[in-house]
């Protein structure tokens, strides 16, 4: 079945990059000139996603104005000199078929997901989180989409994490089939023990999911951190039916986190045709005094 739905949970908090989250999503956060979030949905649209979810929160109405059109902007960039970016900005609202829901109580991933079931209907779709951009000439949930054609189970799309941080992400239980994909047959959320570590494989910011998650959601109840975790629910499909792991092409930038925020701007700096000479000028200077 073709997967043309896709759902971004962006109605996180943002507590480890406060106080900029106080009243700006991360999700909106600039990678030199354009927000996380656009990255993500363009993403989902070389895939070929053509109808995108996002799951919003109080305060995050800047989503909702940003694929929006602009009649004002737009007339004040319609002369010829700024017909480029009168064109950039105008395609920004006819990028994919984008509506919003808010999830009203921050109870977690997976409840976030939850709100998406009118949405999805009865057929598979992806879930790309509102904070993981990943930057690769393939793009990864298209990646995702392909083993799910291949195998016909819903797949997490995975990276290798340092073991000693295996404790702050899910671990998964895995067995490869054949190059970067592998089987997951068992997987837990934040191992608090090494005793729990089934590996150092983890979920990172994409999956493609079988309509039955949400029956499985609907009885989870919370768990880590009294949140609903969308692990615990995908454990239950991971353990009956076994679901497909891939380990992604593409670089990753945590856009929840300060590091990653940073890393995201100088690594897509440095390739950004406008400021890549000047951004390298300027490194090489100022790693001199560091
Ligand atoms: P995270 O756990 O990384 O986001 O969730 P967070 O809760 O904002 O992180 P803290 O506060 O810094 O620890 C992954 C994705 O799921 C969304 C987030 O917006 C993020 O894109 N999310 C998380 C929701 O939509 N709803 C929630 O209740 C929790």
């Amino acid at each position: 079945m073709k997967i043309t739905k896709a759902v971004i949970p962006a109605a996180g908090l943002g507590t480890r990059v406060l106080p900029a989250t106080k009243s700006m999503p991360k999700e909106m956060f600039p990678i030199v000139d354009k927000p996380a979030i656009q990255y993500i949905v363009e993403e989902a649209v070389n895939s070929g996603i053509t109808d995108i979810l996002i799951i919003t929160n109080r305060g995050k109405g800047v989503m909702e104005d940003h694929f929006d059109r602009s009649p004002e902007l737009e007339k004040a960039l319609d002369k010829p000199e700024k017909y480029e970016m009168l064109e950039t900005v105008k395609d920004i609202s006819t990028l994919a078929n984008i509506t919003f829901i808010r999830q009203i109580e921050t109870k977690g991933l997976g409840h976030a997901i939850l709100r998406a079931k009118s949405f999805v209907g009865n057929e598979p779709f992806a879930v790309m989180y509102g904070d993981d951009v990943i930057v690769g000439e393939d793009p990864a949930i298209g990646q995702l989409i392909r083993a799910y054609g291949e195998f016909g189970k819903g797949v997490v799309g995975v990276k290798l994490v340092p073991e000693e941080e295996i404790h702050k992400y899910g671990s998964l239980k895995v067995e490869k089939l054949h190059d970067n994909i592998f089987k997951c047959t068992d997987m837990i959320e934040k191992p608090d023990t090494p005793e729990k570590v089934l590996s150092c494989y983890s979920i990172l910011g994409r999956c493609v999911l079988p309509p039955e998650i949400f029956d499985i959601l609907e009885k989870t109840p919370a768990g880590k951190n009294g949140e609903i975790q969308l692990t615990d629910a995908m454990k239950q499909i991971a353990i009956t039916e076994g679901m497909t792991a891939v380990e992604y092409t593409g670089t990753r930038y945590d856009m929840g986190n300060k590091l990653g925020v940073l890393q995201a701007s100088i690594e897509v700096g440095i390739r950004h045709p406008e400021i890549s000479e000047g951004l390298k000028k300027y490194l090489k200077e100022f790693v001199k005094n560091i």
